[in-house]
C-alpha cells in the first residue's frame, strides 16, 4: 500500500463536501486525459495547502501558486507522508510500484487534498496544467475529487508563429505560450527570419536588425504592394522590430519553465530577401533587392550562416534547429557562374542536388554543435540529408516518405494546420491566406497515416500548426486565427485517436471558450450561421437535407413556402426529406431573436438526377468529388470546394448526359464557385447542346457569366439556360470555357 493510500485512510480531515457543488463540477479537460473516475464530493479551496515537493521538482512546484484560485501556505521537501497529516499538495516523483513511463502522471484529487506523481518534469508539468484547468473550469473555489491517469500520444507538440511579416512584442509572446503551456503544447517554432523582416539580433551582422527589421508600411499587404523595402531604424514612420539577444534569452527562459521548447527558424536557402537587401554580396547578382535565395556557389554564404547559427546556439538550448529551406527560388543559380561551378566540382546534376547540397552543409554543422536540424519538406528534393527531421507542409506525402525512409517527422499538413486559412466562410471573416480550414476539420487530423509502415510509426513525432502572418497584423487577429482551432490540435497531439471523439470535444470546448474569455483570449466565436447538407436519396426519389450550425445547440427555424423564418417558423429537430423542388429558407434564433443571414438553399428534384454522364474533358484528380456521380447527385457544395461536393476543372468543361430516353426539357443550370485567392472562377461561357442520337447535336443555348472586376473572396452563383419554348432529347451535351486558365469548380448540373 502506498503511502498515499494510507493517508487517505488516516486523514480524513477539512472534509468539505456539499452535493450542490458537486454536481456543478466539471472535468472536461482538453486535451482528454487518459483516464478520469469523477467521484463525489469536492476540495475547498477557501483554504491554504502545504506544498510538498520531491527534489526534482522544487522549481517546477512553483507553478502551483499560479493556479487560480489555489492558495499555497508553504514549500517544504517531502520526506515522508505524516500521520494525521492535514490536507495538502504533493507533487512526488513516482517510484517503481506506481508504473508510471516517461512524461504520464497522475493526478488525485481527495479529502486529504492533491497528489500528483510522475516519474519526470513533462508529467509532473502537465499534472500541474490538468490541475490549473480543473480550476478555471469551476464556477466555484473548489476542486472535483477525482483521479486522473494520463499521457501524451505524440512526444511533439508544437504551435508556430511567423513574427517576420508581423513583429509581435515579447508580451504577446509569453501569453501565447502561457496558453500554449494551458493545453499542453511543448513545442514552439519561432519563425523568426523571412524576406519580410529579420527579427533576431545577430551581433555579427548589425544590419539584419538595423535595417532589414523595418520597412515603410506597417501592414505586410501595403508593404508587398509598395515595393518590399527596408528603411532604416529609427526612419520617421519605420514599422518592424526585432528582439534582443536578451529579450529571446528571456523567452526561452520563461517558456522553459512552462516545459515549452523554443525552436527558431533560420530561414535559408530561400525567403532572405532581407538578407539580401543589407548583404547583397550573398547573392548570385551581388545587387539588393534582386532575388530571394542565398547564392549557394559563394563560400561567404556559408560562413554568414555559421556565424548566424552560432549565435543563435548560444540563445537557443534546443535541440532542434529550423532551417527553412522551403520555397527557395532557384532559378538564379542556373546563370550565376559560381553556382554552376560548384554544381559541376560536386558534379550535381540539377539546381535541387544544389538546395540538397547546402541543407546539408547546415546539417553537418548543427551535428557538430551537438544539435539536429529541421527542415520543411522541400529539402527530400534532391536527396534528404542524414541526421534531417522533416516537417511536412504541402501535405503528408512528404512526411509519409521520410518517415518511410527511417527519418524523424513532424506533420503540419496545410490541409489541416495551417492556421492562416479560413475558419468559416470567407464572406463573413477577416481577410485571411484563403484555403477552408474549420474547426471540425482540424479536429479529424490523425498525424499517422495508414501509408506510414507500422514500424516506422515512431517517426511521426507529432503535429504542428503554423500559423504564417501575413493577414495577422496584430496579437488580437493571432489568437483569432489560433484559438480555438489550437485547442483541437491540441487533442489531436496529445489524446489517443480511439478516445477521440468530435462531439464530446466541442461539448467540452464550451467550457474552454469561458475559460479563454477569463485569459483574454481573442478567439473567433463559433457561427449561428446556418450549414447544410443534401442528399438525394435515389430510393425515395427525394432530398434529405441537414442544417446544423458550429453552435452547440443550436435553434434553427425553416420554411419552404418561400417566406423568411420567423421565431414561430417550424424547429429544425431531424432532418427533412423533400420529394419535390422547393426553396429551403433557414435561420438560427437565440430566444426570439434571429442570429445571422437567412440561408436559402434551393433544392432541386431535377430529371438528371442519377443519370450516367460521359466526360470528354476530365476534372482535375486533386478535386474529382465523386467522380462520374457528381455533377448529377443531388448534392449541394458548400463554402469549401475540398468538401467532396464541388468537382474542379483546369481544363475547359465538356461532358454528355444521357438521360436514358428522350425527355420535355425546359432548362438547364450549372452552379459554379468563384475564389479568386486560389485562382478558382466563374466560367467565361457555357453552352448546352442536345441531341436524339448522341452524335449530332444542335445547341439549345448559352450563357455569358458577369465578370466581376472586383471579384468578392468567394461567390456561389447558378448560371441557367431556360429555353424559349420546350425541347426534345435524350442527350445533353454542357460545355463551359475555362476563360482564365484556372480551377473552375462546379457542383451540380440541374435538368427540368
Ligand atoms: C511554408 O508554408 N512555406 C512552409
Amino acid at each position: 500500500m502506498t503511502l498515499w493510500r494510507l493517508a487517505l485512510l488516516g486523514g480524513f480531515l477539512l472534509i468539505t463536501w456539499c452535493s450542490s457543488m458537486a454536481q456543478e463540477l466539471h472535468v472536461d479537460i482538453i486535451p482528454k486525459p487518459d483516464r478520469v473516475i469523477l467521484q463525489d464530493g469536492a476540495l475547498n479551496l477557501n483554504q491554504s495547502f502545504p506544498v510538498y515537493y520531491s527534489e526534482r521538482f522544487q522549481e517546477l512546484s512553483s507553478l502551483l501558486s499560479e493556479v487560480p484560485k489555489l492558495q499555497v501556505a508553504s514549500y517544504e521537501l517531502f520526506r515522508k507522508m505524516k500521520k494525521h497529516q492535514p490536507a495538502g499538495i504533493w507533487i512526488l516523483e513516482s517510484s517503481e510500484s506506481d508504473r508510471l513511463r516517461p512524461s504520464e502522471y497522475t493526478l488525485v484529487i481527495s479529502p486529504s487534498g492533491v497528489m500528483i506523481k510522475s516519474p519526470d518534469s513533462a508529467g509532473a508539468l502537465a499534472a500541474i496544467q490538468s490541475l490549473h484547468q480543473l480550476s478555471m473550469l469551476q464556477h466555484t473555489a473548489a476542486l472535483p475529487f477525482v483521479e486522473i491517469q494520463d499521457k501524451p500520444r505524440f512526444a511533439y507538440r508544437g504551435l508556430h508563429l511567423d513574427v517576420s511579416r508581423h513583429f509581435m512584442p515579447i508580451a504577446f509572446l509569453k501569453k501565447y505560450i502561457d496558453v500554449m503551456a494551458l493545453y499542453k503544447f511543448n513545442q514552439f517554432h519561432w519563425h523568426l527570419t523571412d524576406g519580410a523582416g529579420w527579427r533576431l539580433e545577430i551581433q555579427r551582422y548589425p544590419e539584419l536588425t538595423k535595417k532589414a527589421a523595418w520597412r515603410p508600411q506597417a501592414h505586410f499587404a501595403d508593404w508587398e504592394k509598395y515595393g518590399k523595402r527596408y528603411v532604416e531604424q529609427g526612419t520617421a514612420n519605420a514599422h518592424g522590430g526585432f528582439y534582443t539577444q536578451a529579450q529571446a534569452r528571456e523567452l526561452v527562459a520563461y517558456a522553459a519553465r512552462k516545459g515549452i521548447n523554443i525552436i527558431p527558424e533560420i530561414e535559408m536557402p530561400g525567403h532572405s530577401e532581407e538578407v539580401l537587401a543589407v548583404y547583397p554580396e550573398l547573392s548570385c547578382t551581388g545587387l539588393p533587392y534582386t532575388q530571394n535565395e542565398f547564392c549557394v556557389g559563394n563560400e561567404q554564404t556559408f560562413t554568414f550562416l555559421k556565424n548566424v547559427l552560432d549565435e543563435v546556439l548560444t540563445i537557443f538550448p534546443s535541440e532542434y534547429i529550423h532551417i527553412g529551406g522551403d520555397e527557395a527560388d532557384k532559378s538564379h543559380w542556373k546563370t550565376c557562374p559560381k553556382c554552376q561551378a560548384l554544381k559541376s566540382k560536386l558534379n550535381l546534376q540539377t539546381e535541387e542536388e544544389l538546395q540538397s547540397y547546402a541543407v546539408q552543409q547546415m546539417d553537418e554543422y548543427l551535428q557538430s554543435k551537438g544539435r539536429k536540424m529541421i527542415g520543411w519538406d522541400e529539402i527530400l528534393e534532391g536527396g534528404l540529408t542524414d541526421g534531417a527531421t522533416v516537417m511536412s507542409w504541402r501535405g503528408e506525402e512528404g512526411g509519409i516518405e521520410a518517415a518511410n525512409k527511417g527519418h524523424d517527422v513532424i506533420m503540419t499538413p496545410q490541409s489541416h494546420l495551417y492556421f492562416d486559412f479560413y475558419q468559416f466562410d470567407p464572406r463573413t471573416q477577416p481577410k485571411a491566406f484563403g484555403g477552408y480550414l474549420p474547426l471540425e476539420r482540424v479536429y479529424s487530423y490523425n498525424p499517422l497515416s495508414e501509408k506510414i509502415a507500422k514500424d516506422k510509426a515512431k517517426h511521426i513525432l507529432g503535429a504542428q500548426a503554423n500559423l504564417w502572418t501575413e493577414f495577422m497584423p496584430n496579437p488580437q487577429q493571432v489568437e483569432y486565427m489560433a484559438f480555438p482551432r489550437a485547442l483541437a490540435l491540441a487533442e489531436i497531439n496529445w489524446t489517443e485517436q480511439d478516445q477521440r471523439d468530435f462531439p464530446d470535444f466541442k461539448r467540452r470546448l464550451q467550457k474552454h471558450y469561458a475559460l479563454l474569455q477569463d485569459l483574454g483570449v481573442n478567439y473567433y466565436r463559433p457561427s449561428f450561421d446556418v450549414l447544410y447538407d443534401v442528399v438525394y436519396d435515389a430510393a425515395k426519389k427525394s432530398n434529405r437535407i441537414t442544417l446544423s450550425s458550429e453552435q452547440y445547440t443550436p435553434t434553427i427555424r425553416y420554411t419552404t413556402d418561400g417566406t423568411d423564418p420567423n421565431n414561430e417558423s417550424p424547429l429544425y429537430i431531424a432532418p427533412i426529406d423533400l420529394a419535390v423542388s422547393a426553396t429551403l429558407k433557414a435561420a438560427s434564433f437565440l430566444d426570439s431573436a434571429r442570429m445571422g443571414p437567412i440561408e436559402i438553399v434551393e433544392l432541386d428534384i431535377h430529371k438528371a438526377i442519377g443519370k450516367s454522364v460521359q466526360y470528354n474533358t476530365k476534372w482535375n484528380d486533386s478535386y474529382a468529388a465523386q467522380g462520374e456521380r457528381t455533377l448529377v447527385d443531388g448534392r449541394k457544395g458548400g463554402v469549401s470546394y475540398q468538401d467532396g461536393k464541388w468537382q474542379g476543372f483546369t481544363s475547359d468543361i465538356e461532358l454528355v448526359i444521357d438521360l436514358d430516353r428522350r425527355e420535355e426539357l425546359s432548362r438547364v443550370a450549372a452552379r459554379f464557385m468563384q475564389m479568386p485567392g486560389p485562382g478558382v472562377f466563374f466560367p467565361g461561357s457555357i453552352k448546352v447542346s442536345v441531341s436524339d442520337n448522341g452524335k449530332s447535336y444542335r445547341e439549345a443555348g448559352s450563357f455569358v457569366p458577369h465578370i466581376d472586376k472586383n471579384p468578392a473572396v468567394l461567390d456561389i452563383q447558378s448560371f441557367e439556360i431556360k429555353f424559349d419554348k420546350p425541347v426534345m432529347a435524350k442527350f445533353i451535351k454542357f460545355e463551359a470555357k475555362n476563360t482564365k486558365k484556372a480551377f473552375l469548380f462546379v457542383d451540380e448540373i440541374v435538368v427540368d
